[in-house]
C-alpha cells in the first residue's frame, strides 16, 4: 500500500506548568496525548511527522511543501482571535491538503457571539444573549440568571461558578473583571437550566452523527452550579475521580435523541464545519435543544478515563481510537481526493 506522509500540527503543553500558567495552556496537549495520536495515524499505514506549531510555522511548512501530503492539524495556535485558524490558513495559501474546518469557520467558531450569529440566521436555537465590549453598556432584554463568558477562549477558561449571576449588579461586577483578564469582550447569555448533551459529528457531505453523550452534574457539591465551569471541568470531572460525569449514550428516548442530532448536524453544516467536530447543547425550560457553541477543533484524548467526548462518543459507536482517526483521515483524503483508503477501515472513503 502506498503510505502518504502526513505532518501532524499541534500544540503541545510545556512539561512543566507553574500553576498560574495552568489555565493559558488548558487548550494545549501533552506529549503523550499528541503520541497517541501520531500512532492512530500510523496505524493507518502512514507516515507521520509531529510538528509544534511555533511563530515560524509558516516557514516550516513552506520547507516540507513537498513532502507533506496531507497536514493533521490540531494546533490551537499561539493567541489571538485568528489563532485556531493559523494552520488552516496557511495550508489554504501554499495548497497542502488538511483535516478538519477551514480558516474562516475556526475563526468563527472561536468566537461564540460570531457562532450564535451564523445559528440565529440559519434558525438554530441558542440562547439570547449579549455582548459587551467594557461591562457598563445598557443591559438589553434578558431574563436573569446569566452566565457571563469570555467570547474568545475554549475548555471553560473564564467560566467559573461565580459567572452566573442573578442579577444585574453582579453581573457588571464580573464582566468588568473577565473582559480585563481575558482582554477581550464578554458574552452575558441567558443560563439554560436543562440537561446537557455534546454531540460528535464526523464527516462532511453526509456526516454521521455518533450516540450522543450526557454532561452530568448531580454529583457535585452543594453551592457549585451545574454546568462545566473551569472548576467543574479541571476540579471535579478528571481521571482520579471516581464520578463518571459523561455518559454516553445517553439515557434519552428517541424523540428527544432525533431533535439532538436534528440540532447537531444543522449546526455542523451551518458553520461549514469539516471531517470532525463536537456540538455543545443544553435544553432550555421547554425541554428544547439549544446550542451552546461548536467545537471544530475537539479534544481527542485515547485513555476513556480522560472523559475526552468525542472519543468516548466513538467508543459508545463500537469504533476502536485507530477506526476514529481513520474515518476523519477519510473524511479529509475524500474531501481533497487523494484516493488513498487508511488500513483500519474496510467500508473504504466516508
Ligand atoms: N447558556 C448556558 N446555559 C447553561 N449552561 C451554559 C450556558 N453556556 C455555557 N454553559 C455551561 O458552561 C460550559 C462551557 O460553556 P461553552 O459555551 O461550551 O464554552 P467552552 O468553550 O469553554 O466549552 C458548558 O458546557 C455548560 O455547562
Ligand atoms: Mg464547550
Amino acid at each position: 500500500m502506498v503510505k502518504i506522509r502526513i505532518a501532524l500540527t499541534c500544540s503541545i503543553k510545556p512539561e512543566h506548568i507553574a500553576e498560574k500558567d495552568r489555565e493559558k495552556y488548558a487548550e494545549f496537549d501533552s506529549k503523550g496525548t499528541i503520541n497517541g495520536l501520531a500512532d492512530a495515524i500510523k496505524s493507518n499505514g502512514h507516515e507521520v511527522e509531529i510538528i509544534d506549531v511555533k511563530e515560524d510555522i509558516k516557514d516550516v511548512l513552506k520547507a516540507k511543501k513537498n513532502d507533506i501530503d496531507l497536514v493533521f492539524n490540531v494546533a490551537e495556535g499561539l493567541s489571538g482571535e485568528d489563532r485556531e485558524s493559523v494552520v488552516p490558513k496557511i495550508c489554504e495559501e501554499l495548497g497542502i491538503p488538511f483535516t478538519a474546518s477551514g480558516s474562516e469557520t475556526l475563526i468563527i467558531t472561536l468566537n461564540k457571539a460570531k457562532t450564535k450569529w451564523v445559528l440565529e440566521k440559519n434558525k438554530i436555537a441558542t440562547p439570547k444573549s449579549q455582548l459587551f465590549h467594557r461591562g457598563d453598556e445598557e443591559l438589553g432584554e434578558l431574563r436573569f440568571p446569566l452566565l457571563v463568558k469570555p467570547v474568545l477562549e475554549g475548555s471553560s477558561k473564564g467560566i467559573f461558578n461565580e459567572n452566573l449571576v442573578s442579577n444585574e449588579s453582579e453581573l457588571r461586577k464580573v464582566l468588568v473583571k473577565t473582559i480585563k483578564q481575558y482582554n477581550q469582550p464578554a458574552l452575558a447569555e441567558e443560563f439554560l437550566e436543562g440537561r446537557e448533551f455534546t454531540v460528535s459529528v464526523i464527516g462532511y457531505d453526509s456526516p454521521v452523527v455518533l450516540p450522543i453523550a450526557e454532561i452530568k452534574f448531580d454529583y457535585l457539591p452543594e453551592g457549585v452550579h451545574h454546568m462545566d465551569s473551569y472548576e467543574v471541568k479541571w476540579i471535579y470531572d478528571n481521571p482520579d475521580s471516581k464520578v463518571d460525569a459523561v455518559v454516553c449514550p445517553a439515557e434519552i428516548d428517541k424523540e428527544l435523541e432525533d431533535s439532538i442530532k436534528d440540532i447537531a448536524i444543522r449546526a455542523f453544516k451551518s458553520l461549514d464545519c469539516k471531517d470532525w467536530a463536537r456540538i455543545d447543547i443544553r435544553l432550555d425550560r421547554k425541554g428544547i435543544p439549544n446550542v451552546l457553541e461548536v467545537n471544530a477543533l475537539p479534544g481527542f484524548m485515547k485513555d476513556p478515563k480522560e472523559n475526552s467526548r468525542l472519543p468516548k462518543a466513538a467508543y459508545a459507536a463500537g469504533w476502536s481510537y485507530e477506526e476514529l482517526i481513520g474515518r476523519v483521515l477519510n473524511s479529509a483524503l475524500s474531501r481533497f481526493k487523494i484516493k488513498i483508503p487508511t488500513a483500519n477501515l474496510d467500508k473504504g472513503f466516508l
